[in-house]
């Protein structure tokens, strides 16, 4: 086989699963269907594209590479376009319902029949790009203030992005985790309400409600896919992604639901760290990866839960291949779709084919010739400086 990405050594581990049923009572089937029902009604709604890379398949060997391009996600260049938005309508449902002491619908807050009460609730949340992006754009629909908080080097076109849609964007010194807690300090400070894709104690319903919208992107991988995929890999930040789309996946398939592989940068390994240490588990985040998405130290606690029992292996990937990764899918082989996609998109990508050119690590992931693989393109273009740098070659790693 052709080396198609520089020579890397990838981190693994395989775990014992712990056994339980987290993938239908952390998010249910009906936490599902009621975002499914809400986010398709959506004015601009439609299913994102799932390409089938024969080409690519044919050269690592294995029978079905499976792609879901999420860049034209509700033109908002990701799949987080699903949950943010979707949990602050949630989060404002909640809010109106209980000044006004009566039930209020979905429908009817995000119609505007309660514009008045919205104007008076600002929901905030930090973000490494995509989440504020969603958030943003929700928060401007349904008409409330928005706060979003971004660390030292998230880049400046993905804060302007999120100016453009309303958002008072405010960015600190420190790094993701500290942009968490500073969000999460100043709404309690001030009444504000955070609206945040990660969990901890005693935070649980907007990053359960973020989840549960992504799972419209797993319902139209499922209807598309009468037979289940083998494997799923699976690119990790906090892990709410991962855990959102096993649980789609869990229950649509039941026992042919795919092997579970989770990938993060080396950079920002918490998830793998958990899984090493058997509980969720901080790492201190050293460097920023290039993949900004992915850049969290602290998992969502929510998320662990399905994760230790639906995960069997977590894998971690140096920033060397994420370029090259890139420009493969933007200069596909001849015959396979061409694909702009981010830098956090192509993590699960990478590692697919880092582990078909290591024939160890392909064995111990059960990766062979009928092995049909799905890939999460998580985002499309969402910094195209960034993105053409990348294309020209100007990206030093
Ligand atoms: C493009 C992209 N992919 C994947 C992820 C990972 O999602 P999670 O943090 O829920 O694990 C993110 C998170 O921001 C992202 O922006």
């Amino acid at each position: 086989m052709r080396t198609m990405l520089p020579t890397a050594s990838l981190a693994h581990i395989s775990v014992q699963r712990v056994s339980g049923n987290a993938a239908h009572q952390v998010l249910s089937k009906d936490d599902f269907d009621a975002a499914e029902k809400e986010i398709t009604a959506w004015e601009g709604y439609e299913p994102t594209p799932l390409f089938s890379l024969s080409k690519l398949a044919q050269q690592i060997g294995v029978y079905k590479v499976l792609y879901k391009h999420e860049g034209p996600r509700f033109g908002l260049g990701s799949f987080k376009a699903l949950g943010g938005a979707y949990a602050a309508l949630r989060v404002l449902q909640r809010q109106v319902s209980q000044r006004r002491g009566q039930g209020v619908s979905i429908a009817d807050v995000r119609n505007g029949i309660y514009s008045d009460d919205c104007a008076n609730i600002t929901l905030v949340s930090a973000t490494d790009g995509n989440h504020g992006r969603s958030l943003a754009w929700g928060c401007r629909r349904f008409g409330s203030p928005c706060r979003i908080y971004i660390h030292a080097e998230v880049s400046e076109a993905r804060a302007k992005i999120m100016r453009d849609y309303g958002a008072e964007v405010i960015r600190i010194a420190g790094n993701y985790d500290a942009s968490v807690a500073l969000a999460k300090y100043e709404a309690q400070q001030n009444d504000w309400f955070v609206v945040s894709d990660t969990s901890w104690e005693g935070y649980i319903d907007p990053p359960r409600d973020v989840m549960a919208g992504y799972g419209v992107m797993t319902r139209e991988i499922c209807n598309a896919l009468p037979v289940a995929p083998s494997h799923v890999f699976l690119q990790g930040g906090v892990g709410g992604m991962a855990a959102g789309v096993i649980a789609g996946l869990v229950q649509h398939y039941g026992a042919d639901s795919p092997r579970v592989v989770i990938v993060e940068p080396e950079l920002a390994a918490c998830l793998f760290e958990s899984a090493q240490q058997g509980t969720a588990t901080t790492v201190e985040i050293k460097k920023e990866t290039i993949m900004a998405g992915l850049s969290c130290g602290e998992p969502s606690a929510l998320a662990w839960e399905i994760l230790k029992q639906e995960a069997s292996d977590y894998l971690t990937i140096p920033d060397s291949l994420v370029a090259p990764t890139v420009r493969l899918l933007a200069r596909p082989l001849i015959g396979d779709p061409e694909i702009q996609a981010g830098e956090s998109a192509v993590a699960g990508l990478s590692a697919l084919i880092a582990a078909r050119e290591d024939s160890a690590l392909s064995l111990s992931l059960g990766l062979d010739a009928a092995s049909r693989v799905l890939l999460i393109g998580s985002e499309g273009v969402t910094d195209s400086e960034i993105y053409q740098q990348i294309l020209d070659e100007r990206i030093a790693l």
